[in-house]
């Protein structure tokens, strides 16, 4: 039995905000350093310290937004460590993650110089939980800072002559936990005191993000929402997906069916946390003047048997393509208040777009996706209905497909669609109005078993294959979807 769906190509929903499409990459392991920084005097080929190779597969990514320096990281972060001469840079201990020493060699002006060369937008994140608010205002001063100021004139003391343009900055990072273990009640006072300092310099405007609730913690966003709504720009949210919960996450490799179903039911999951905490930012700012961002998200699973635990590093199979595919369709969706979220971690860690040992370097099929549904970044999006049949297995209950659609300007049509089914392949009878299909391309990913992944010996296993299965009909198109698999269709 076919899918039914109905395209309405002329019904505009509102613009995909790009910044949907972000990243996000902390002092954690071997995303920063080895992962991206490898330094000036690397025998891997690098740009300012930055490895050439991870380089130029992020930026066929086109990513709109990088958030740097965490995450926990970032409430035990102090700025002021990591700028100057590297050799004199103050060393510290990464107590979060691995405990290992951190020589600061990566810091504010080579993050930077990495968003110049992706052309992203920075998205800093400061220190509440451990930091002091002059600390936070003074960062604030030596980014943006136009003139004669202690900070400003330091920062050219340090080879930056010209202040940054500096859009997005978080007021500190999971307060509820790693970032003070703080009540709502309490945060948002300390919110509403901090970013009174974040100011506005030389014409650079702030867009202030504060930090919002661990998962479905209604209450953080019932408190932020009402004492310092008017002082925020954005409100965060962190969701992961762990199959087998927090402690016990599961294996990013060697899982079962049942842990497919689970994983997929928890990627669709985020749906109803959007729809609750939007529910009340609702009653608290009906004209959506906040908007909320979705500033961690992703499939956590167990560290690779044999690697430091606090490195977070895991591999990435075509379950994950899925779930990026579900998540990155939700959030189109959703693009009445969501207006930024950012996969973690963008290297090495959680579910990332690449992987590195040494010189080497692999995309995984999470990259695949984000490279597939980069059309959909700042297109209007259209209205799309689709009637999924709902998949029923080990106990939970999950839509098989799941799609969004948006017009480009050149009015091309992009349709993202999943077919969360691990077994079945699908066919979608696409009822498409408001345009007529004369010309139809489109790729998709998905591979002959669920826990296929590319390593260093086979990185092109799970890949994009371009989809011939599609046929016009009288109204519209037939598409059928391999089983587990994530498919984009344009339309011309
Ligand atoms: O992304 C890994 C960690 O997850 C982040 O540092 C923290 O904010 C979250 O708990």
């Amino acid at each position: 039995m076919s899918t039914k769906a109905v395209l309405n190509a002329d019904l505009s929903r509102g613009k995909i905000d790009k910044a949907i499409y972000g990243q996000f990459a902390e002092h954690l392991g071997r995303c920063i350093y080895e992962g991206l920084w490898v330094g000036e005097d690397s025998s891997i080929p690098n740009t300012n310290g930055i490895r050439n190779d991870v380089l130029g597969a992020l930026k066929d990514l086109n990513i709109p937004v990088l958030r740097w320096p965490g995450g926990c990281f970032a409430d035990e972060y102090h700025w002021k460590d990591g700028v100057g001469p590297k050799t004199e840079r103050k060393r510290m201990v990464n107590t979060h993650w691995g405990g290992v020493v951190e020589n600061n060699h990566f810091g504010t002006h080579e993050f930077m110089k990495l968003c110049e060369m992706l052309e992203t937008e920075p998205y800093v994140n400061g220190n509440v939980g451990s930091g002091t608010v002059q600390e936070m205002a003074d960062w604030v001063e030596y980014m943006t800072f136009d003139g004669e100021s202690p900070m400003a004139n330091w920062r050219k003391e340090n080879g930056q002559e010209e202040p940054w343009k500096l859009k997005y900055f978080g007021v500190g990072n999971e307060n509820w936990g790693c970032g003070g273990n703080m009540r709502p009640e309490y945060y948002a006072d300390l919110y509403r005191r901090y970013q009174t300092y974040v100011r506005n310099y030389s014409g650079n405007e702030i867009y202030k993000i504060a930090g919002g609730p661990n998962i479905d913690d209604y209450n953080w966003t019932e408190v932020l929402m009402r004492e310092a709504k008017e002082h925020m720009d954005g409100l965060s949210l962190h969701y992961y997906v762990h199959p087998g919960g927090f402690w016990n996450k599961g294996d990013a490799v060697r899982f079962d069916s049942d842990d497919w179903h689970v994983s997929m039911q928890k990627a669709y999951h985020i749906e109803t946390l959007i729809d609750k905490h939007s529910t009340i930012m609702d009653k608290y700012d009906p004209e959506k003047s906040v908007d909320l961002i979705v500033d961690e998200w992703g499939a956590w699973y167990d560290v690779e048997p044999g690697t430091n635990p606090g490195f977070l590093f895991q591999q990435n199979t075509v379950r994950d393509a899925v779930i990026a595919g579900i998540s990155l369709n939700i959030f189109n969706n959703h693009n009445d208040r969501i207006k930024m979220a950012n996969i973690a971690q963008m290297v090495n860690v959680i579910q990332s777009m690449v992987l590195t040992e040494d010189d080497k370097m692999l995309l995984t099929p999470t990259y695949h996706v984000f490279r597939m549904y980069n059309v959909h970044q700042d297109a209007e999006r259209v209205d799309l209905d689709i009637e999924s049949d709902m998949l029923e297995e080990a106990g939970v209950e999950y839509p098989k497909v799941n799609g969004s659609a948006s017009k480009q300007s050149d009015g091309t049509l992009n349709v993202s669609l999943t077919n969360a089914d691990k077994d079945s392949e699908t066919t979608i009878d696409l009822n498409i109005r408001g345009i007529e299909t004369s010309d139809v391309t489109g790729e998709f990913i998905t591979s002959g078993k669920m826990n296929d992944h590319n390593t260093f010996d086979q990185p092109d296993k799970v890949k994009p294959e371009t989809l011939t299965n599609f046929e016009k009909t009288a109204n519209g198109l037939n598409v059928t979807l391999p089983p587990m698999s994530v498919a984009v269709l344009s339309i011309k």
